[in-house]
Formats: structure tokens, sequence, C-alpha cells
């Protein structure tokens, strides 16, 4: 049991909070859906692992996001896992405010055979998932989806990386 030891709690600054979760390195996707006769994609490094029975899978999404209300519209979405010289395509999908049409233009992509989402061209690993729930969790929602398509390419470059707000590799 935790021991009270009667000091008020002092709220964690959101900025600390931040600088302290960077140094959970992490791997970089693309999430992708389809909504509204168009493509959406998004950089995002919030993915877990939820249930191998049935299979599960987990996004963390800004509810001010412009892709949050495309993928609850659309249903289903796919995350594809950057290799290290996917990073112009992590930098392009991450910038604010970007044209929402037209976005995976110059990103070379083709469909899953699941949903038909856009799954980028050189992935370490494409995901299609289909949703099974949201759950509002402050200024996000955690979006949980069935894993319905998988790709596997058995070349295998090494992964973009993301670790204190920087872009690395790892072999
Ligand atoms: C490395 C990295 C990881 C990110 N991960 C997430 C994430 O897991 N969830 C999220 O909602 N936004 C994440 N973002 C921010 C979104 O990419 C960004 O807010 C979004 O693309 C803005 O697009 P919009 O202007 O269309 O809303 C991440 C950004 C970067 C650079």
């Amino acid at each position: 049991m935790v021991e009270d030891v009667g000091a008020e709690p002092v709220p964690v600054d959101p900025q600390d909070y931040r600088r302290a979760i960077g140094r959970f390195a992490t791997g970089v996707t693309v999430a992708t859906t389809f909504a509204g006769q168009h493509d959406h994609a998004m950089t995002a490094n919030s993915i877990t692992s939820v249930s191998l029975e049935p299979v599960l899978m987990m996004i963390s999404v800004e509810q001010s996001a412009r892709w949050h209300e495309a993928v609850l519209e659309a249903g289903v979405w796919g995350i594809s896992v950057l290799a290290q010289s996917a990073r112009p395509a992590a930098s392009w999908l991450s910038t604010p405010g970007r044209p929402l049409h037209g976005q995976l233009d110059r990103v070379p992509h083709h469909r899953g055979a699941a949903t038909g989402v856009a799954l980028l061209d050189g992935a370490l690993a494409a995901f299609e998932c289909r949703t099974t729930g949201v759950h509002a969790a402050g200024d996000h929602s955690l979006v949980v989806g069935e894993v319905v398509g998988l790709e596997i390419p058995p070349r295998v470059e090494p992964a973009l990386i993301h670790f204190r707000g920087r872009y690395g590799r790892l072999d």
C-alpha cells in the first residue's frame, strides 16, 4: 500500500511529461485511413499491441487531429511501420495543417488487400485494422482495432526510431 504522506499532489507540467515520455524510445509509423473519398495519413508512435486472441492493436489519436474524425468515419485503418529511409514521409505527415487532399501523392503506397486503406511501400511491417472500440482519454481517443490484414516483407531495413524528440535509426 502507498503511504499517504499528507502533501497536496503537485500537478505535473505537461511539457515536463512530454520531455520525460520522449525518453521512451519508440518506432515510428504512419497511420492511414480513407474517408470522404480521400486518403488521410498521420505520423504516429503511440501504437500498442493489445491482445492476441483476438488479435487487437491500439492507437492513441489526438482528438483535434484531422485523422481523428476520418478514422471514426471510416472504421478501418492501416499502420505502416517505417524504415529509416521513410524519415521524409514521417516529417511530412506530421506537419500540422498540410493540405488534406493529396497527402500521399509523393509517398509511394499501395492498397491493403483486406480493407483497401493505403499502406506505405517499403514499410517494415503493415497492419490493417477494423475498429472495435473508441475510448475517450483526456484530449486523445484510444482507438482499438481488430487486425484483419498483415504484411511482413522479407527484406528488413534499419528501423526509424524516435527518441528525445528526434529521429534516429536502429539496425
Ligand atoms: C514522431 C511523432 C509521433 C506522433 N505520434 C502521434 C500519435 O501517436 N497520435 C497523434 O494523435 N499524433 C501523433 N503525432 C502528431 C501528428 O502526426 C500530427 O499532430 C498530425 O499529423 C497533425 O495533422 P493535422 O494538422 O491534420 O491534424 C506524432 C508526431 C510525431 C512527429
